[in-house]
């Protein structure tokens, strides 16, 4: 007895030793670990380094930063401020906030910082793209790539969108069970991306798998760049190399036969302008090319289509706002195929609605920032930023924080009405796509898809939330709601009152 009581005390002391090790080696490596990049400073300037904590060796924050989702951000900014630092998927960061701190990075490109996303981002989206060229190559693929979103192209992209949109809200409401909005969404981008913009007619079954190898793509654009069986990182690559076999052959099939089409699409523009700039595109840029366009495309505007639906739920008096404007205008529509009716300039004209996407993009912001690595040493809000660190700006912590904006966490479109203009009072306080050099090539188009998308909703669609509650936010990899977004939707009659689905009228005939 005595001597089975005295195992257990021996087991118990060692299993304290251990623990008790365990803490000191954690805690020595963690202190190691911030020595290690507190040495990194430079000491030719004055300046303390930012404050904040770069977690644990190795993986330094990256853990609390995917748990902690939106709180990661504004819990660290109210502890140590608008400049502080960190260490998430394997690199030390500085991350920015405030109008006149990220004023300073994104005009500063080329000269104190230069763009360069995180490993895993570079690696998967490939070194022939837009966002990840510098200098003159930046330059020049930015002159190549305009004219994709040039005026005339997108009115000439237009009816083909508003087709793709009429027939999806057509599917949507015709389904007897609510519709995972986020999911559908992504679909519907995905879609409109590659049927429209690229002009890709891949069957319908291809591109469903291709859809899927999408989406893994983008879950791991995002990850630690540790190329293991398993890892995200090489899940990524996985899905990456078999987009790539995909596009190749869609390009190729695209290239033999242009005849038949009624428009010119964004990629035979961007064959064409390479070609008037006096370099034509390898098979290699096309492919990193479309796969960049397609991942600006999908997942941004996917996520900004879930938010505008969301808001459109959470605030009936603005759809209605919205739908006495669009009638006002005589866009509001019975659910047609009225292709051709809408143009650029119709659009253009329809104030409110320019409010409501312009709102959702402030209070959903779907890119959160943007990552620059430093050129040389300069001063921000009394700190230095070391040469050889990475920076992100952050846009959704700048829209958060703008003194600019009243009430900042109340949905307000009027906040952005001639009256108030409230973003006019600073260029830099709002900034959904980003601003200077690397403002986003695709916006033009990105705001055409929402406010299509919300004339149609708002023409063809009632809706109703298939929940009690609506749904928690996440923001990796990209701002969305957990679990989508359950909605029912039905489709309205010429006198806009709801037409219910077939199965749901026969029931209420018989009860
Ligand atoms: C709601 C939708 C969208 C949002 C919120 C958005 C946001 C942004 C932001 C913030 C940036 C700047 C990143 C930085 O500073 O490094 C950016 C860059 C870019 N965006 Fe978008 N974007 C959207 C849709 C699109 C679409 C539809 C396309 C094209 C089809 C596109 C193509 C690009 C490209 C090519 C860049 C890189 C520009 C450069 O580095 O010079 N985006 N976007």
């Amino acid at each position: 007895m005595l001597f089975e009581g005295l195992e257990l005390v021996s087991a118990l002391a060692t299993l304290a030793a251990c623990l008790v090790s365990v803490t000191l080696l954690l805690a020595v490596s963690h202190q190691l670990w911030q020595l290690r990049w507190a040495a990194t400073r430079d000491k030719s300037c004055k300046l303390p380094i930012p404050k904040g904590s770069m977690g644990f060796p190795l993986i330094g924050e990256t853990g609390h930063w995917l748990l902690q989702g939106p709180g990661f951000q504004s819990s660290r900014r109210e502890k140590y401020g608008n400049v502080f630092k960190t260490h998430l998927l394997g690199r030390p960061l500085i991350r920015v906030t405030g109008a006149e701190n990220v004023r300073k990075i994104l005009m500063g490109e080329h000269h104190l910082v230069s763009t360069e996303w995180p490993r895993s981002t570079r690696m998967l989206l490939g070194p022939n793209t837009v966002s990840n060229s510098i200098g003159d190559i930046h330059r020049n693929k930015r002159r190549v790539y305009s004219k994709i979103f040039s005026h005339e192209a997108l009115e000439s992209y237009l009816p083909k969108i508003q087709l793709v949109i009429q027939d999806t809200l057509r599917a949507w409401s015709s389904h007897p069970e609510a519709i995972n909005v986020y999911q559908e969404a992504q679909k519907l981008t995905f879609r409109m991306a590659i049927r429209v913009l690229l002009g890709f007619s891949i069957p319908e079954e291809e591109l469903g798998h291709l859809f899927e190898v999408y989406q893994k793509f983008v879950e791991n654009v995002f990850s630690l760049p540790v190329d293991l069986p398993f890892s995200g990182y090489r899940r990524g690559i996985q899905a990456r190399q078999t987009l790539q076999k995909g596009l190749e052959k869609a390009i190729r099939e695209k290239l033999q036969c242009t005849q038949g089409k009624d428009y010119s699409d964004a990629l035979d523009i961007l064959i064409q302008s390479s070609k008037e700039h006096g370099k034509e595109m390898t098979m290699q840029e096309l492919k990193d090319g479309t796969l960049e366009l397609i991942f600006a495309a999908y997942a941004t505007t996917a996520s900004a289509s879930t938010s505008l639906i969301m808001q459109l739920l959470k605030h009936p008096a603005v759809l209605e706002k919205l739908r006495e404007e669009l009638r006002a205008q005589g866009v509001l529509h019975s659910g047609c195929p009225c292709e051709g009716a809408l143009h650029l300039d119709t659009l253009s004209g329809l104030h409110y609605l320019d409010c409501v996407i312009k709102e959702v993009m402030r209070l959903f912001t779907p890119v959160s920032g943007g990552y620059r690595t430093v050129l040389q040493t300069f001063e921000l809000d009394g700190f230095q930023i070391p040469k050889g660190w990475s920076v992100m700006y952050s846009i959704r912590d700048t829209h958060d924080t703008a003194p600019v904006f009243k009430d900042v966490n109340v949905f307000d479109p009027d906040r952005f009405s001639q009256a108030r203009s409230e973003d006019k009072d600073g260029r830099f306080h709002y900034l959904p796509f980003g601003g200077g050099v690397r403002t986003c090539l695709g916006k033009h188009l990105a705001k055409l898809f929402l406010k299509v998308l919300a004339v149609e909703l708002a023409s063809t669609s009632r809706f109703e939330l298939a929940t009690r509650t609506f749904p928690r936010i996440t923001l990796v990899p990209i701002l969305h709601p957990v679990d989508g977004l359950s909605v029912k939707f039905f489709g309205l009659d010429s006198n806009q009152n709801k037409i219910l689905p077939e199965t749901e009228a026969m029931l209420s005939a018989t009860v």
